[in-house]
């Protein structure tokens, strides 16, 4: 059933490359609920890996399209007042969720159009929003999501290209490519540093926060480390306290809007002798001069950079989990669909 693989993880991280495909087509122009074809403003509400799906979705969507997205944790949601938003998008591997549910059955309370994404048919969500989009990952078998949230990023990408009349479409039919392309990074130096770590931080800016979000996640979900996202630019606002030899930070830096400020974060870490283990594009001169471990990204879009970052991330984290025999597909404490509130 493992197909090879040592753990269901694993198998469904290498199932990716499939299933970013098969989640770019499963939304098109013809089948794009109108109410999101319409809106003038889009609620994101979720928990979880799938709450940074949306976060995701909220950087890549604003610039290119200027529709502004309100986003809401699914547990925090009932404390907020009457939803503004044309449309409400709840986001769910599972279907299940009983916060995201209920942020849904909020919407359609309030007269608001509201959209599942998810991977479920005939799961709780698809039955109470008005629209479904099924994203098509295949069954995940493991509690921590890796196929199932790269599949909500290409959904919602897909929906940003087809809101934007195309003009991502060349970066989606590259998806495929590109994530089999970094599959088989050798991580053993960056594993070697994170698993004898009690804590990591993990920083980006942009869209790459979220995808630092979502690396920590499955770093403390599945390995039991410590691990902490920031926006790069909120160290100097308190965590930099905590920094210390004993304490390797995750960066990520590649050309863009960020990447000189990034070099200097990474600088002013480096110098309260930090371990730094830095993305970067190949052969970029500058990140490896500043870096303890480098893994490297293939020079690509930025969008495409989402997804090998966030594929690496996976990997870093479930490779640091099996070097300290942890029970990866299973982790103590957690489920993999959350019923209750
Ligand atoms: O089924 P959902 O997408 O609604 O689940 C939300 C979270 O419980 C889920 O993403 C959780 O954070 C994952 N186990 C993380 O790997």
């Amino acid at each position: 059933q493992k197909g090879g693989f040592a753990h269901y993880m694993l198998k469904e991280i290498f199932e990716q490359p499939d299933a970013i495909h098969r989640a770019v087509h499963a939304v098109s122009e013809e089948t794009l609920p109108s109410s999101l074809r319409q809106a003038s403003s889009i609620t994101v509400v979720a928990c979880g890996s799938s709450y940074h799906a949306g976060m995701i979705f909220r950087y890549l969507i604003e610039p290119v399209c200027g529709i502004p997205v309100r986003l809401e944790l699914g547990s925090e949601y009932k404390y907020t007042p009457v939803p503004f938003s044309d449309v409400i998008i709840g986001i769910s591997q599972s279907g299940e969720t009983a916060d995201t549910l209920s942020a849904i059955r909020k919407g359609i309370c309030n007269n608001v159009k509201t959209v599942a994404i998810t991977n479920v048919l005939n799961s709780s969500i698809t039955r109470s929003a008005h629209d479904t989009i099924l994203m098509h990952a295949g069954p995940e078998i493991s509690v921590a999501a890796s196929k199932s949230f790269i599949a909500q990023v290409g959904v919602l990408m897909q929906i940003v290209n087809i809101l934007s009349g195309g003009r991502c479409h060349d970066i989606l039919d590259h998806a495929r490519y590109a994530l089999e392309q970094v599959l088989l990074t050798d991580l053993t130096e960056a594993v070697d540093l994170c698993s004898k770590a009690q804590h990591l931080f993990y920083v980006g800016r942009g869209v790459f926060y979220p995808v630092m979000m979502e690396g920590a996640l499955k770093m403390k979900e599945i390995s039991y480390i410590h691990a902490e996202a920031y926006a790069a630019g909120e160290l100097k606002h308190g965590p930099f306290a905590l920094l210390s030899p004993d304490t390797p930070v995750i960066a990520i830096c590649t050309p863009g809007p960020a990447y000189e400020v990034m070099l200097g974060n990474m600088k002013e870490m480096k110098a309260r002798g930090t371990p730094i283990v830095a993305f970067g594009n190949e052969d970029d001169g500058d990140v490896s001069d500043i870096a303890d471990v480098v893994i490297p990204l293939p020079k690509a879009h930025m969008w495409t950079q989402v997804l090998t970052s966030t594929v690496l991330l996976q990997l870093l984290a479930y490779h640091t989990a099996n070097r300290l025999g942890r029970e990866i597909d299973m982790p103590r404490n957690l489920a993999k669909s959350v019923t209750v509130e």
